[in-house]
């Protein structure tokens, strides 16, 4: 972590595990603790990068390929790193990432079933060593997540998706916690928002104590 520089928060899950909902939380309470940040999506974040989003959930006759997918994904990451990202981190902000690379191995990788060196790749060409500095995933079975995502209306070209694929989804996400668990937490999301609202809390208070220690 060095010193002046904001640090990188990302926040990934299957949908409708909960992810808008506790950046919300997350920011609250930096708000209290003086510390500015800037919330942000994926893919999306900037005018260009949010016209890609579009394109990759809108739902078309016309099949996007799994390699169209993954290319996209990383040029809106790329046009997102650059535009907001990085300038927010290098001025002292902290970003809050509503997914980041994470959901490109568990999507494309798990759900789509792309090479995962092929994701390494462009990370390394479009991200440099830049990593999250905390990824907070939050797990939850994909069928209950999908309930809670269907009240929102129509479903997008990922959510239409059936259960299994959500099910590979969520199988990477808790194998990268299993790999790197300085950087990523698991929080149930099953428990009630408030439970989840506590852990949320205590994981970003031990965050601030290492940052301004
Ligand atoms: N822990 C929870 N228990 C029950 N419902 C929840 C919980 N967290 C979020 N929700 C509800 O589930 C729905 C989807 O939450 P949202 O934050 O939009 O998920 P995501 O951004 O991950 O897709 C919302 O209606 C939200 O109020
Ligand atoms: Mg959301």
């Amino acid at each position: 972590m060095t010193k002046n520089k904001g640090l990188f928060i990302t926040v990934e899950g299957v949908e409708g595990v909960g992810k808008s909902t506790n950046i919300e939380t997350i920011k609250n309470f930096l708000a209290e603790k003086d510390v500015e940040c800037v919330l942000t999506r994926e893919p999306g974040g900037t005018l260009i990068a949010e016209e890609i989003r579009e394109i990759l959930l809108k739902p078309r006759e016309e099949k996007l390929t799994e390699l169209s997918e993954l290319l996209l994904v990383f040029a809106a990451r790329a046009q997102h790193l650059a535009t907001v990202i990085k300038p927010a981190l290098v001025s002292g902000k902290w970003v809050i990432c509503d997914r980041f690379t994470d959901a490109t191995y568990a999507y494309q990788g798990g759900g789509r079933g792309l090479n995962k060196s092929v994701i390494t790749g462009l990370e390394d060409m479009v991200q440099n060593e830049l990593r999250p500095d905390l990824t907070v995933i939050l797990d939850l079975d994909p069928e209950t997540g999908m309930k809670r995502a269907a009240k929102r209306g129509s479903l997008d070209r990922f959510e239409q998706e059936h259960l299994e694929f959500f099910n590979k989804v969520r199988a990477v996400y808790l194998e990268i916690a299993r790999s790197e668990p300085k950087r990523c937490v698991i929080v149930d999301a099953s428990s009630p928002i408030e439970t989840v609202q506590v852990s949320l809390r205590a994981i970003i208070q031990s965050k601030l104590a290492e940052y301004f220690d």
